[in-house]
């Protein structure tokens, strides 16, 4: 592991693990032993026959982004906006941060990712999907990552002021439903934590085993 990291610290990329810790448990001592701070995350596949209608979970519409459309460079920056500013008050709890901390949080993308992005969402292999609220603007957001037909969901964040109106839910069922639709067979994801598995538990994922995750631990102050 210490020799994987030198490797991706000489390629300029994240010093970061991801495994089954059902099929390799061994590896948790060693990840932790070499430094690495390590989540262990519930792991979770959608049972297709759980998957509520659209209709029975209510909420807004989830719209699904399209690269073809002319504000999808827009579409991006704010779906990454409304994820930066979700992933940074972790949990479930509702607070303060809102629509003003989103569009301070936004970035134009340089033109290459924007690219990649477009081109792989035209592939299929990327989709992407907001929730917006009158008055508020984009307030949720997520995406999900495919490969033929399987396919992971990531990234799915809601502004704190918006939690707690079933926003996160509606998403993640969005994007699973397209994903059937698509042809896709298998769709998991990583829950951050028991907490948030629940979200994803009455959408119809079921937990099957555990995801570690490990980086480099914060330094210390
Ligand atoms: C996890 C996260 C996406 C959930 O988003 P959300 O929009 O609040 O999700 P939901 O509203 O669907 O569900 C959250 C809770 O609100 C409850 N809820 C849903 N609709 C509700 C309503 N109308 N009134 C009251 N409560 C409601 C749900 O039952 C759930 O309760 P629980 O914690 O007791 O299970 C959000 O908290 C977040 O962005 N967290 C930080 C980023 C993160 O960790 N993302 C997940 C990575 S795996």
């Amino acid at each position: 592991m210490t020799a994987v990291r030198q490797r991706q610290r000489d390629l300029g990329l994240p010093e970061a693990f991801e495994w089954v810790h059902d099929n390799n448990p061994e590896l948790l001592a060693v990840a932790r032993s070499a430094g690495l701070s390590v989540l262990e995350a519930p792991l979770m596949v959608l049972d297709p026959t759980a998957l509520p209608p659209a209709a029975e979970l209510g909420g807004p519409a989830v719209r699904i982004l399209d690269p073809a459309a002319p504000g999808f460079a827009t579409d991006v920056a704010v779906r990454r906006a409304v994820a930066a500013v979700g992933f940074a008050a972790p949990g479930t709890e509702t607070g303060a941060a809102g629509p003003t901390a989103r569009d301070a949080a936004l970035v134009e993308l340089p033109v290459d990712s924007l690219d990649e992005e477009r081109a792989r969402t035209a592939a299929g292999g990327r989709i992407s999907a907001l929730v917006e609220m009158p008055g508020e603007g984009a307030v949720a957001s997520g995406m999900a990552l495919r490969v033929d037909d399987v396919a992971e969901i990531a990234g799915i964040a809601t502004l704190p002021s918006a939690r707690r109106r079933g926003l996160g839910a509606a998403v993640t069922a969005a994007l699973a439903r397209r994903l059937l639709d698509d042809g896709t067979n298998l769709i998991f994801l990583s829950a951050g934590s028991d907490e948030i598995a629940r979200v994803y538990l009455r959408v119809g994922f079921r937990r099957i085993g555990t995801a570690c995750i490990a980086e480099p631990a914060p330094a210390a102050l």
